[in-house]
């Protein structure tokens, strides 16, 4: 089985650079499918889950070129049914439905089933379809939408769903009139696929907003966009140095997005430098205790959560962490556990009391974010740290154990 063996207790220093946005790069890929022509995506990162959508949209029809600037020519689309084997690996893949469903009339596409953080139902996304005129049957496990020609409407979220802004965001621009989405999510990710929307002739004001305003085209042309750094990914680099009481600057930062990331990293008493695109972190070792909720943006990114709980297992003091995005993502805490931390989980927070060492032990990744605190965690203990189960790792970062050992960690990739 391939693992990550880390050799904790280095303090890391230097520069390194963020990649491209992960959850915007599967959005914008997506949104290729409402029209023909050679569409050109820069700045997409090397993952497995961006893998995963280029094989998705290839068994729809779209020809695929490139590395990591894609020409994507989507004129032929042969299939409208996105398989389940493609969607249960990567709940981004029902971000098709729309497209699909504004372009061609008619999708099939597999519910993507519940994943280890949570339930993820998209209801929302559904109703918001309906609303806009399509039929829609739930019937062995696939979602099958028809709809002659969709046509505007205002839809009121529950919560503002990332994924469920985005697919509507982009069944809007072809349907018939305006389409209002209120309570909306404000991600930069969403703000980054409507960036690319409006390149493509997309009439969308009001993104990074709770209200979005959509008015339909008859047709748009291709998308021509460079996909926005990875905040999340920016914010795990940050978490690095401070948790070797290091000294780390990463380029290629979307600054603006990570205020509150930012602010709490500061909070716990780092010295946090941000110029231009580039953010400097040091710290001493010092870290004080801290209480963070996550929430949608603008608030504290729940894929922040898991990386801020492994620094806070070394703060002096008790910090709190409250998680109101996704109903199970806490498994990562019984990990850190056995790693020697103190937290203890009382239905939707984690009590994270500090301890002055970490020690290395054999742990289990469980998703994408919690494998990247395992390693911070590793990174941090005393001893060789193995994590496994790191496919989960190799779905959102892009060579983070290159950067890692570039910053000067003894980290590196192996059979066990
Ligand atoms: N929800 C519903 N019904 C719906 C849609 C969502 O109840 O129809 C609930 C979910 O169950 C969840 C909450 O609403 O409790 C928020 O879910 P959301 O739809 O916003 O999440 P998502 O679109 O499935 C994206 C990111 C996640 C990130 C969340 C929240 C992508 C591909 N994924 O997921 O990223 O955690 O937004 O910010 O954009 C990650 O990168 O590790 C990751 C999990």
């Amino acid at each position: 089985m391939e693992c990550i063996f880390v050799n904790g207790g280095r303090a890391l220093n230097g520069t390194v650079a963020a990649s491209g946005a992960k959850n915007s790069a599967l959005a914008i890929m997506t949104a290729t499918l409402l029209c023909g022509g050679k569409h050109r995506i820069s700045g997409v990162p090397d993952l497995r889950d961006i893998s995963t959508m280029k094989r998705l949209l290839e068994h729809l029809g779209v020809q695929i070129k490139g590395e990591s600037e894609f020409e994507l020519d989507a004129t032929h689309i042969d299939i409208v049914d996105a398989p389940y084997e493609l969607v249960k690996t990567m709940r981004a893949s029902f971000l098709v439905l729309g497209p699909l469903l504004a372009r061609f009339g008619n999708a099939r596409v597999s519910l993507p089933g519940g994943c280890a953080i949570g339930l993820r139902p998209v209801d929302m996304h559904i109703k918001a379809f309906e609303a806009m005129g399509a039929d829609i049957k739930i019937e062995n496990g696939y979602v099958h939408a028809v709809c002659e020609r969709m046509h505007g409407a205002r839809i009121l979220l529950d919560m503002p769903t990332v994924g469920g802004t985005e697919n509507i965001m982009m069944a809007a621009c072809l349907a018939d009139g305006v389409t209002v989405i209120e309570n909306a999510a404000r991600e930069p990710e969403i703000s980054d696929l409507a960036l690319a929307l409006r390149s493509a002739g997309a009439r969308i004001t009001g993104d990074g907003s709770g209200t979005i305003t959509i008015e339909g085209v008859k047709e748009l042309a291709p998308i021509v966009h460079t996909v926005m750094p990875d905040r999340i990914e920016a914010g795990t680099l940050l978490i690095a140095g401070a948790i070797t009481a290091g000294d780390v600057t990463v380029d290629n930062c979307p600054v603006e997005y990570m205020g509150a990331t930012l602010e709490k990293l500061r909070e716990v008493g780092c010295v946090v430098d941000a110029s231009g695109d580039s953010v400097r972190i040091c710290s001493n070792g010092s870290l004080q205790p801290v209480e963070v909720t996550t929430s949608p943006y603008p608030g504290f990114p729940t894929d922040m959560q898991a990386q801020l709980m492994s620094l806070l297992t070394l703060a002096e003091g008790t910090s709190l962490i409250r998680e109101t995005v996704f109903e199970n993502r806490f498994i990562h805490v019984a990990e850190l556990d056995r790693m020697g931390a103190h937290i203890r989980v009382e239905r939707d927070c984690a009590i994270v009391t500090g301890v002055a060492q970490l020690e290395a032990a054999r742990v289990m990744a469980s998703d994408l974010r919690a494998s990247a605190s395992l390693i911070l965690a590793g990174l941090a203990a005393r001893g060789t740290t193995v994590v496994s189960r790191i496919y989960h790792l190799d779905r959102g970062y892009e060579a983070l154990e290159k950067k890692l050992q570039h910053l000067g960690a003894d980290i590196r990739r192996g059979q066990e």
